[in-house]
């Protein structure tokens, strides 16, 4: 029987960066995955493969309404979908490889299995039990069911986002359920594919935690691209034959019914923390109705030596808030001052424009009755957008009245997702708009539409 300081139960995200950083801080770590491979979710059926597929269609996008503006002239690319969809795997293995080539580097050993944990100290994985200091359970999430819906990822008809990375064809009809965050990165990659896409959302706007303003402009220019919107929409469930569905929803502003027929319904109406099999309950591991795992400040149980990261735990669903939980705890456990700073944790949505935020948004703050102040600028105003046909959208940023100390901050537009990371290390430090208009930031680069809206924060941009 092996024994460990640490044992982590789950390779993604946060599981497999927690355990490298256990070993690199000189305990004896283990990790346990069921998996072929390692990186979770998000490596295998989630962010990575999401992404490949987002690139490959925004490049067909490109080639179809860009390229002749250019010179570029002569007939748009064919899709050859099978090769596309080889191309994603590789993308996936490549990266699902190097966590392999890390594990080993870093020697942490590969407990290959589904583990749980009988009692504290101990994990099973088939029939062999391992003995940890420290557990650490990073199991994460897995898509949340609806009602009426049922899922079956082989017929390919009514899927989850794991089913919608691999149809067999491009559908010529594609129902999406949830304007969130998988239902229009994947709704955008079937669009630009040439599918008719209809997105059902219950709320009455798309991405709910996002900016207010943002939302709109988003719907807007997804509208533009070919996506179409029922909001206000409550899905009451789908009859499949062989080869479709039959969907209907009520709205609710008049409880009228109504059915809309699809070759492929994606069901992304959010995930369920998955912490089912590990012996949680039995153990007397404290969790909500729902299965989440209870922790305190320090990612800890209530059970000694137990610890819990990522969507098992309570917070948002995102990869890189895992892997922050995942370094933190292993510096706990060894003794270290492990911290996360909630406040400052990005999201992004990979459609085109991307759209990012960090921080508070101005209905929250609103609705905290905090004095704040908003500085905007358009892409309009920014010369390197204008010339790559990514001059939609905005950067908002908005501050504190009194102290100018940036609250939150929300882009759409180009690399939004990348842009944010200057507002979050500005964040991080305490900083002002002020701090942020008084650096230099190179022409021409999207960058300067940050640095625009912090001026617009103070005495005014210069391009607008
Ligand atoms: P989500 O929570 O982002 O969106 C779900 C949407 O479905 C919401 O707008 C909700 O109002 C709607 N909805 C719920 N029930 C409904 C119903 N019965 N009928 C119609 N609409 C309904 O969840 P999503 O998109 O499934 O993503 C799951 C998790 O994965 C999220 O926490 C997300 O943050 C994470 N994720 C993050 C990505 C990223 O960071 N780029 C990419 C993909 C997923």
């Amino acid at each position: 029987m092996a024994q460990y300081d640490v044992i982590i139960i789950g390779a993604g995200p946060g599981g497999y960066v927690s355990a490298i950083r256990c070993a690199q801080l000189g305990l004896k770590t283990a990790c346990v995955e069921g998996r072929e491979t390692l990186g979770g979710t998000c490596l295998n059926v989630g962010c990575i493969p999401s992404k490949a597929l987002l690139h490959a269609t925004h490049q067909l996008h490109e080639a179809e309404h860009n390229f002749a503006t250019m010179g570029l002239k002569g007939k748009s690319p064919s899709v050859d979908w099978d090769q596309m969809k080889a191309y994603k795997q590789d993308v996936v293995n490549s990266n699902t490889g190097g966590i392999e080539f890390l594990f080993k580097k870093n020697k942490v050993d590969w407990i290959k299995g589904y583990g749980s944990i009988p009692e504290a100290g101990k994990v099973k994985v088939g029939d062999e039990v391992h003995e940890a200091k420290n557990i650490i359970v990073a199991t994460g999430s897995v898509p949340a069911s609806l009602p009426g819906l049922e899922i079956d990822n082989e017929k390919g008809i009514i899927v989850d986002s794991t089913g919608a990375l691999d149809l067999p064809k491009v559908p010529k009809k594609m129902v999406v359920v949830g304007a969130g965050v998988i239902g229009l990165e994947m709704g955008s990659v079937y669009a630009r594919l040439g599918a008719e896409v209809t997105v059902v959302e219950f709320l009455d706007t798309i991405t709910p935690t996002m900016d207010g303003e943002v939302q709109k402009n988003l719907q807007k220019i997804l509208k533009k691209q070919g996506m179409n919107f029922i909001l206000g929409a409550a899905v009451q469930g789908a009859e499949t034959t062989k080869t479709k569905a039959k969907l209907t929803y009520k709205l609710k502003k008049d409880d009228s019914e109504h059915q809309l027929d699809a070759d492929v319904v994606l069901v992304a109406t959010g995930r369920r923390a998955f912490t089912d099999g590990l012996g949680l309950k039995e153990l007397g591991v404290e969790m909500t109705e729902r299965g989440v795992v209870k922790t305190d400040g320090h990612w800890a149980t209530n059970v000694k030596g137990v610890y819990a990261i990522g969507d098992a735990i309570d917070g948002p669903m995102l990869a890189h808030k895992a892997e922050d939980e995942g370094m933190a705890v292993a510096e706990v456990i060894a003794g270290k001052a492990g911290h996360v700073n909630y406040d400052v944790i990005p999201s992004v949505i990979y459609t085109h424009p991307e759209v990012a935020a960090v921080g508070k948004t101005e209905e929250e703050l609103k609705k905290e009755g905090r004095a704040y102040k908003v500085g905007k600028f358009s892409f309009m105003g920014n010369a390197r957008a204008k010339a790559v046909f990514a001059a939609e959208g905005f950067v908002k940023i908005i501050t504190d009245k009194e102290t100018d100390r940036i609250l939150g901050c929300s882009i759409i537009g180009p690399a939004a997702g990348d842009l944010i990371h200057e507002v979050c290390v500005t964040m991080e430090y305490g900083g002002s708009a002020e701090d942020l208009a008084l650096t230099c930031h190179a022409h021409p680069t999207f960058s300067e539409a940050v640095r625009e809206a912090a001026l617009a924060c103070g005495d005014g941009p210069i391009h607008m």
